[in-house]
């Protein structure tokens, strides 16, 4: 990768906007993916890795590794999202099988090994369930200061999308959320050691980060990635306009890595969150202390806009790229 390039291990849920995202970062220059870890949400396990593999194999990356991490929340039982992405976690294009398999150590192992070897300290990217990454928090303590941020695509300030109080990814590890916020601190503020930086990419962004038929028609004819991320946006597209009556799906995930990309793009606010782990009906609902009444010290930057027209157009730009 380029000297500029900003080197960065995924964790994701793939999952049709974890695919983007996983595209998204192969095809920009700026970003140097070194490593996709795998964790059980939106299908199982052994889809989510499977179908890393396959995103990957369609961008022609076989240098990137992947390693499956957990197979389950750490105390809820897995409830998956078939339901949206189908069983395989990539409902739409025709899937081949892998053209490899995962490495064989668990992930925590190989975010652990990629932490100490690395030249510089490494962005962490999470995109579906944070239950790898409160490992990261537990188990690598003495790491903190080869972690360089981690950008999560979860959680909203208002209203949730899998229940009406929380979102998908936090929802399905309320207990991981905890522990990972508990442990974060505000991107430029404080040392390592006070917490690793954490920005929160909720969904009063990504609900406006949508592609709709336009979008996969423009990318349909630049290829054979074009090809196959205009199948999966067919299908992703079609559910969101079925099932919420919206104009496009929005692609959650690909909001994480353009963050990276361009920081300009995404507008932040410091603030308190906390993750509740306890109410039936509450619960993976991020807690935000938008107007700052509870007087505690905010522990993220939390996501409120995205200059969307921007967004589109460096998401389609390098979508297109790809061969
Ligand atoms: O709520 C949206 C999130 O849940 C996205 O990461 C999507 O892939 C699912 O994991
Ligand atoms: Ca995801």
């Amino acid at each position: 990768m380029t000297a500029m390039s900003r080197p960065v291990l995924l964790d994701c849920d793939p999952g049709h906007d974890d695919a983007i995202a996983i595209m998204l970062a192969a095809a920009d220059p700026g970003i140097d993916l070194r490593l996709v870890t795998t964790v059980a949400g939106n299908v199982t396990l052994e889809n989510t890795t499977r179908n890393a593999l396959r995103v990957l194999d369609m961008v022609d990356r076989p240098d990137i590794p992947v390693a499956a991490g957990c197979d389950r929340p750490r105390v809820r039982a897995l409830s998956t999202a078939a339901s949206m992405h189908g069983d395989s976690g990539l409902a739409g294009p025709e899937l081949a099988e892998p053209s490899r398999s995962a490495l064989d150590a668990p992930a925590i192992e190989v975010i652990e090994q990629f932490l100490i070897d690395a030249d510089e300290p490494l962005t962490l990217v999470a995109t579906g369930a944070l239950t790898n990454m409160a490992d990261v928090v537990e188990r690598l303590p003495h790491l903190r200061d080869r972690i360089d941020q981690l950008v999560i695509m979860g959680g909203a300030v208002d209203l949730g999308n899998w229940t009406p109080a929380a979102e998908f990814n936090i929802w399905v590890d309320p207990h991981a959320a905890d522990v990972v916020f508990r442990a974060a601190r505000v991107p430029g503020t404080g040392r390592p050691d006070d917490g690793i930086a954490l920005t929160m990419i909720g969904l009063e962004v990504t609900h406006r980060a949508w592609l709709a038929d336009e979008h996969a028609d423009a990318l349909r004819g630049t290829g054979r990635a074009g090809r196959w991320v205009a199948e999966l946006l067919d299908h992703f597209v079609g559910f969101h306009q079925d099932r919420f009556g919206w104009e496009g799906g929005p692609i959650h995930d690909a909001v994480t890595i353009a963050h990276l990309i361009d920081p300009t793009l995404v507008t932040t606010l410091p603030m308190n969150v906390r993750i509740e782990t306890e109410s039936p009906l509450c619960i993976g609902r991020t807690v935000a202390d938008r107007w700052q009444v509870t007087g505690l010290p905010a522990n993220a930057a939390v996501g409120l806009d995205i200059d969307r027209d921007r967004f589109v157009t460096l998401l389609m730009d390098r979508l297109s790229s790809l061969a």
